[in-house]
Order: C-alpha cells, then structure tokens, then sequence
C-alpha cells in the first residue's frame, strides 16, 4: 500500500521535528520535570508542526517507556495513539465542530477519568473556529480543568483566539520553516526512498511552500510519482504547472528592459502552456520584493538570500518600488477581474519602469539643462558606481574610486597599478562584482620602482610628469 510522504514521514518524537526548537525545548521540558500546563494554544501557519507536536506530545505523556521525555514509540500506548485509536485522545476538528453543543459534548465527556493512558487529551483543531458560545463553555472547563486533563488548541490564526481564552492557555508559537532547513529534510526523504533528485529542484519546491513543510513533503511526493522515481526541476515545470526561479527572472528582467513585446509574449506562452499563472504571479512578485530590499538596505545579506542576479539588475529603488505596486495592484485586481488580463495590463504599465529616475538623478534633471536621455544615460553609468558605494565600506569605496577607471559595455575597468591596490581584496571584489574588472600594470620602469624622494615625487604629481631617467647621488643623502 503506497503511504503519501506526508503521513510517511510525519515525526513521531520531538527529536524528529525540523525547525520549531522553542516549541520543542518548552515541552520537553515540562514533561520531563512534569510541570504540563493545563492548555496550550499551538499558534502558527499551516503545515509547520502543530498539529504533529500534539499528537507527539499526546505520546510523551501517555508513554509507558518514556525515554527523557520522549516516547518510546513502540509500547502499547504509543502504537494505539498512532493508529488513531487511543480512547483518551479526543481530536477535533473545530472548522467542522462548531457548535454549542459540541462543546457541551465535549464538556461532559471530560468528566470522565482517562479510560487508559495516564492523561487524557483533547486537540482542538483550527480553534478560531469555534462560535462564540463555543468558546464560552470551553472556557468553563479551561476554569476548572478536570485532573489529568491537556487541552491543546491549535490555531492558524491568533488574532481570533478571545483574550478571556488567551490568557488560560501556555500559548507556543510555530514558525515558517527555513529554506535550508526544508531542503535537508526533503534530501532525507530523497535518500530514504532512494530517489534521484536534483538539488535545485528541491529548492524549488522549498521555495513554493513558503515555508509550509506540509506543502513540501507533499510537492516532493507529487514531483517523484510524476517523474518516476526522479526529483526533476523540469518535472516541477511541466506538471505541476510552476516555472522555475530562472525563468521568473528572465521575465523581471525583460519587464525592467521595457521590453512590453517580450513580456507580453513570455505572459501568453505561460498561459498556453497551462502553467499557474497565480503561483508565476506570485513568485514575481516575491523576486521583485527582494531586488527592492536589496537596493534600499546597506546590509541587505542580513534580510535576504543574495544572489548574483540581485547585483546583476541595476535598476535604481524608484523603478523597483514603482514595478512592485504593478504587480501588487494586478493582483488586486484580479480579484474582480480575470488575472491574465490584469497581468496584462501590469506588463504594459511597465513600459515606462526603465525611464524611472532615482531621486538624486531627477535633482540632477531639475537643476541642469541636459536632457532626460542624457541624464539616464549617465545615471545607469552611476548605477554600477552606486552598486559598489551600496555594498562596499566606505573607504574601500573611495579606495576604489580614486582610481582611474573606465565604462565599457556594462563594465567598469580599473586600471591601477599594483601598489594602488594595496588594501584591496582584488580577488574577492573580482567574484563579488561580476562587472569589475581589473587590469593591473607592473611598474615600467624599474626606477619607479625604487623609493623616489619626497621632492622628486612631488614635482611629478606637480608637473603630471613621468620619469625617463632618475640617477641616485649614491655617496651622498640627497639625489643630484
Ligand atoms: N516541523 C516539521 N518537521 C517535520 N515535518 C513536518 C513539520 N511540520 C509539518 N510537517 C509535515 O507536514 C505534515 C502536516 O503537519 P501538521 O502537523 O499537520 O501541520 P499543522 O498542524 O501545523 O498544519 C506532517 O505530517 C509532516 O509530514
Ligand atoms: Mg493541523
Ligand atoms: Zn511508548
């Protein structure tokens, strides 16, 4: 019997479960020194744990063989609470439970001592659920909670939980789950069931569910049926309907060239081809949000994933702000209208996004009589420069700046001698900046190589001059 990942692999020890430490610690914790709380609220979005957490918690507490908190896993409890058919484990669902009287229900079956385990435990599932009335007789019992009794709440959403209910429960919150910390798991799971997989398309599917491992686990079993046996990143794209992070940015890129033909053609190709226009939405709009932290942040490795193609774009802050409320406002409008047409008409508007000048360039604009063209064109000359005062410290920017330099082609060329260098990390700004490139003159003549005097020196900067000949007076102090 084929068992979905999800169910395969859901963890069964707080050991087990990825990310989520607090939660973990909290717990484990309180049931080693057996100091549980009366109700807990498992607060966080779906698919990170929380539901999980319960039932392993359920297993930690009701364990015949417990090993320093955790469940053996294998004892008569352990395996009943797993089968879902453990008499004191009362799961349920609020988004279906909703009413007074199953709360009246569930009050008057709590009376009763556990039939089996040494606690009995009741998960109530999307608790915001719950009627108002619900909440109230739920509230009775949180009062004068029966001995032996663990209430656990789980709640997708916080903000609807009553204070009153609030303040009766240990509330622990799940986090999003991390990129990397998906991706391990997922290459576990590669491992165990012995598929071959491609790392990036594991990256992918990380990235699509945004955190959720639920989503991941399940998108990895859905990409392996599909691809027999294989994690492809082309299997993500042609079946799932998801195109991939390079192809996102390939459209960002032709939306910041103003390059409407292209865009428009990239939207109805996707369309033809019956990908989620909605998830290809969203993921633009993902890439566009972090190439706008990237250009307003001065330490942008803090917030985000930087990537080579964030420094490639060299779109100033303005364009970018300007290109993200188009996309945001498709989305928006997609909610009364056919989002394709909204993509549309996003596309179109962002023919001007290349025109866009940054603050400094239209002060420039403002107080000198070159034109627009002119003034963009040297401004994108600037954006290399700006990337490089963004990223660099201060004086390694100024370092860099003195030196005497030339554009061509998107690039800026340093030529500097080796000595200019000193101080700089060639190497390292070489790969930190694609479009750096260095040409490093040996010193021509050997003279200069020697230590000049102060005076000679001086009338050579004086005069810009360059030293044909230099005799050192060797008896004396001073040069002749
Ligand atoms: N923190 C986690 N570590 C490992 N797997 C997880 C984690 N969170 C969720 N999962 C996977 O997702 C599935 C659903 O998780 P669940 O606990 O029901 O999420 P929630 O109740 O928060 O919506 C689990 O069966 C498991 O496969
Ligand atoms: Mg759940
Ligand atoms: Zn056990």
């Amino acid at each position: 019997m084929y068992i979905p990942f999800a169910r395969k692999y859901r963890p069964k020890r707080f050991s087990e479960l990825v990310g989520q430490e607090v939660a973990s610690k909290v717990l484990l914790n309180a049931v080693r020194l057996g100091k549980l709380a009366n109700a807990y609220l498992f607060a966080g979005p779906r698919g990170t744990g929380k539901t999980t957490t319960a039932r392993i918690l359920t297993r930690a507490i009701n364990c015949l063989r417990p090993t320093d908190g955790e469940p053996c896993g294998e004892c008569e409890n352990c395996l009943a609470i797993d089968k879902g058919n453990f008499p004191d484990l009362i799961e349920m669902d609020a988004a279906s439970n909703r009413g007074i009287d199953d709360i009246r229900a569930l009050r008057d079956a709590v009376s009763y001592t556990p039939i089996k385990g040494k606690h009995k435990v009741y998960i109530l599932d999307e608790a915001h659920m719950l009627t108002k009335e619900a909440f109230n007789a739920l509230l009775k019992t949180l009062e004068e909670p029966p001995p032996r009794t663990l209430f656990i709440l789980c709640t997708t959403e916080y903000d609807k939980i009553l204070p009153t209910i609030l303040s009766r429960c240990q509330r622990i919150i799940f986090s999003k789950l991390k990129e990397e910390d998906i991706v391990k798991f997922l290459k576990l799971i590669c491992e165990r069931e012995n598929l071959r997989c491609e790392e990036k398309a594991l990256y992918t599917i990380a990235r699509i569910s945004d955190g959720g491992m639920r989503d991941a686990v399940s998108l990895l079993d859905q990409t392996a049926t599909f691809g027999e046996g294989e994690v492809k990143e082309e299997v993500i794209e042609e079946f799932l309907g998801i195109l991939s992070q390079e192809k996102v940015r390939d459209f960002i890129k032709l939306l910041l060239a103003g390059d409407v033909d292209g865009a428009l053609s990239f939207l109805r190709d996707i369309r033809d081809k019956g990908y989620n226009l909605s998830k290809f939405w969203d993921s633009v709009e993902e890439e566009v949000r972090a190439l706008v932290i990237f250009r307003s942040l001065r330490d942008p490795e803090k917030v985000i994933k930087v990537e080579p193609f964030h420094r490639e774009v060299s779109a100033n802050l303005n364009s970018l702000l300007y290109l993200e409320k188009l996309i945001n406002t498709a989305r928006m409008e997609a909610r009364t209208m056919d989002l394709f047409k909204a993509c549309e008409i996003a596309i179109i508007k962002s023919s001007i996004v290349k025109d866009i000048l940054s603050i400094e360039e239209l002060v420039k604009y403002l107080s000198s009589s070159e034109k627009p063209q002119e003034v963009q064109a040297k401004a994108q000359k600037e954006d290399l420069w700006q990337t490089l005062k963004n990223s660099l410290n201060k004086i390694d920017f100024e370092k860099l700046r003195r030196l005497s330099w030339e554009e061509k082609e998107g690039k800026i060329i340093i030529k500097a001698k080796k000595e200019e260098l000193k101080g700089l990390d060639v190497e390292k700004l070489r790969t930190k900046f694609p479009f750096l490139e260095f040409v490093v003159e040996e010193a021509e003549k050997k003279e200069e190589k020697e230590e000049l005097p102060e005076f000679v020196k001086k009338t050579k900067s004086l005069f810009n001059a360059k030293i044909i000949s230099y005799e050192r007076n060797k008896g004396k102090d001073n040069p002749s």
